[in-house]
């Protein structure tokens, strides 16, 4: 299905780590929809070598970048404004990563070398995205620039440990970016909120298979599927939405606005 909505639009995508990853469907979608990509993952994700399959499928080049490193992100952008031969029109940042989540480390008891490690990985890699991309004036006038985060942001889900506090922080930066963005250069800042989704990186969390379950049983439309999630950033990289910046935007077939349904209750019965 193409639509043509990004006809002549030239993007990054960080993350695509598997066919599974969110990443890997925007890639997918952005290609069909006649987007121009340079895909980048962290160089050690890079050796599983996955994602030449996707750049062959998209014809893309793979540039390799650690989102902590400013240098590696202003070798990625530069490169990439080679490789179009001019300014970007979008940045899909889908990267996220908690060492005390790995390491199985509880909230109530953080290794704060790992708590620093994941911050830098998770949130603070999308400011370096922006300044990097900023200072080199690499966005096309009404870009948009993506990232994905979580409603642990917001409310408490205990097992999401301090992931909860990475996506917060990330939230609050596409506010903050998004608004010195939008006055410089008409570039607009969001990030889009996901159901759980099954990935590399959603599965870390624990008890995911049981959570998933009790939020698509919260969800009025079900849990949204990694395709559709793709299909949302499409919309929003698209020159449909020019005028939406500086928002967290849920994609969760109604769960942040739903306190019980039915099917949930049902559960409680005697
Ligand atoms: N899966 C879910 O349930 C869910 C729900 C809401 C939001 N999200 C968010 O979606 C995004 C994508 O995750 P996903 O679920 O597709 O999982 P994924 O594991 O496929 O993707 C995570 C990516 O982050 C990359 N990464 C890790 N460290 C990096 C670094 N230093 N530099 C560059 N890249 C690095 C990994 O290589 C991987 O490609 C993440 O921000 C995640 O928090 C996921």
């Amino acid at each position: 299905m193409s639509n043509g909505l990004l006809k002549g639009k030239k993007g990054i995508i960080f993350g695509a780590l598997n066919n599974q990853s969110i990443a890997w469907k925007v890639a997918e979608r952005a290609h069909e929809e006649g987007a121009q990509l340079v895909l980048t993952n962290a160089p050690i994700a890079m050796r599983m070598g996955e994602i030449n399959e996707l750049g062959e499928k998209t014809g893309a080049p793979i540039i390799p970048a650690d989102a902590t490193s400013v240098d590696e992100l202003n070798n990625l952008i530069q490169k990439s404004m080679e490789h179009f031969g001019g300014k970007i029109d979008f940045i899909l940042h889908s990267i996220g990563m908690s060492m005390n989540v790995r390491k199985g480390k509880h909230y109530t008891d953080q290794n704060y070398d790992f708590t620093m490690k994941g911050l830098d990985v998770s949130a603070l890699s999308f400011h370096k995205v922006l300044q990097s991309a900023m200072k080199q004036d690499a966005m096309n006038d009404w870009g948009s620039i993506l990232a994905l985060s979580y409603i642990a942001a917001q409310r408490v889900f205990p097992d999401y440990n301090d992931m909860a506090d990475n996506k917060s922080y990330l939230e609050s930066v596409a506010r903050s970016f998004g608004y010195h963005y939008g006055v410089a250069k008409k570039v607009r800042v969001n990030t889009i909120s996901q159901s759980p989704t099954m990935t590399t990186a959603g599965s870390g969390v624990k008890g995911f298979n049981e959570f998933i379950n009790f939020s698509e049983k919260m969800s009025p439309l079900g849990n949204a599927s990694a395709l559709d999630c793709a299909n949302y950033c499409i919309v929003m990289f698209s020159d449909l939405t020019r005028y939406v910046t500086m928002q967290n935007l849920f994609h969760d077939g109604g769960f942040s606005n739903t306190g019980v349904t039915q099917e949930v209750i049902e559960k409680f019965g005697q």
